[in-house]
């Protein structure tokens, strides 16, 4: 098992160093900045119906979900389709309004989960198309789609998702880009200048790995808290939900993601000088807004840990702590903000003496309702 670990003392630790690598080979093959071209070949037979749809529905549970929330704010801006993002459990209890023209995105590390894979089946019997975003080459969901992509993240082991968060945003992201693309929503140029942008993702994240001792230093003076608070707008805000999911799956500390503006009617009554706000303040269309938020929590006493753009100057001066990550363009921002907040929950988890890959109560695959 040690040689399986790769020299790290976590499988966890181990997967969320891989992310400069899974992304890449995420985008291997697919993405070709030099000649322009994207390519997803799960999508090929497809692409009509995608590109033709009335609606996207995303079905997921957990992590994936959170990914799916990512994409939810991709499809829209660069594709104009309007999205739903459904808990899978929820959804195939709701008798939901689904039909033919509807395009259904079910996204699964394992491609085992129950509940997705119920799902999928409902829709399927409503005439939807099904199109898979599995980590699991062969799993149970990938045969049960109608077509779909592979995240290629390799095996994840902890069962905290890590790597293959990054790898299915990534996913999503390049069939976000190829619908617009094709829709016309997004201009020639755009979609070239995007590429770029997606192509330098895993150097970024290499630099955001890059943050680990400075997050050990500040995980070290919150590992006894009870409580965390975490908030992000827009692509952040799933980060956000991210965030918090893994500190409360490894470290058992009740935490909670929020989006930032949603403060102000409830989790500001939590706020006091115990309590740490973890906020995702990147420079982004929201960064003045999520700068006033921080003076509002600043103003009760709350301990904030920003994540910021590096070269920040103004979260700086009210925050704690900052973790300052390379600048990119705000729809890939959550394949490099996560990082840290991994990584803080990594660390604060193993100060607690807690079994980091297996955490009490949960499963890798949840195969039951
Ligand atoms: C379990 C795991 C989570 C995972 C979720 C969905 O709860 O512990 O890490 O996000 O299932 O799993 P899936 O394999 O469908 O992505």
């Amino acid at each position: 098992e040690a040689i399986e670990k790769g020299g790290f003392d976590h499988f966890m630790l181990k997967e969320i160093y891989e992310q400069p690598r899974s992304i890449a080979d995420c985008m291997r093959g697919r993405l070709d900045v030099k000649s322009g071209r994207l390519v997803l070949g799960g999508l090929r037979d497809y692409m009509k119906k995608f590109q033709n749809a009335h609606r996207i529905i995303i079905t997921a549970c957990g992590t994936s979900w959170h990914a799916g929330l990512v994409a939810e704010y991709l499809f829209e801006e660069f594709a104009r389709i309007p999205v739903e993002v459904e808990y899978a459990s929820e959804f195939r209890y709701r008798n939901p309004v689904i039909n033919e023209r509807d395009f259904v995105i079910a996204i699964s590390q394992s491609g085992e989960t129950a509940d997705t894979l119920a799902a999928i089946e409902l829709a399927k019997s409503k005439g939807a198309t099904i199109f898979g975003v599995c980590n699991v080459v062969g799993s149970s969901i990938a045969r049960a789609t109608h077509a779909g992509s592979y995240t290629h993240a390799g095996p994840e082991i902890g069962v905290a998702s890590t790597k293959a968060f990054t790898a299915q945003i990534s996913v999503l992201s390049m069939m976000a880009l190829m619908l617009g693309y094709q829709r016309g929503t997004l201009p020639e140029g755009q979609f070239i200048q995007f590429l770029h942008e997606l192509e330098t993702v895993p150097a970024k994240v290499e630099k955001a790995l890059a943050l680990n001792s400075q997050v050990e230093e500040i995980a070290k003076q919150f590992k006894d808290v009870r409580n965390f608070l975490y908030l992000g707008r827009g692509y952040n805000f799933p980060v956000a939900l991210e965030g918090a999911l893994k500190l409360k799956e490894i470290s058992y500390i009740h935490a909670e993601g929020y989006p930032a503006a949603e403060m102000k009617h409830g989790p500001i009554a939590l706020i006091d000088e115990e309590m740490p706000v973890v906020f995702i303040a990147t420079r982004d269309s929201s960064y003045e807004k999520v700068v006033s938020n921080i003076q509002e929590v600043k103003a009760r006493k709350g301990k904030i840990i920003a994540v910021v753009t590096e070269g920040d100057t103004m979260v700086k001066k009210m925050a704690d702590h900052t973790i300052e990550i390379p600048s990119s363009h705000e729809a890939f921002v959550p394949l490099i903000s996560v990082i840290p907040l991994q990584l803080l929950s990594y660390h604060i988890a193993v100060m607690r003496g807690c079994n980091v890959d297996q955490p009490r109560n949960l499963a890798k695959s949840v195969t039951v309702e």
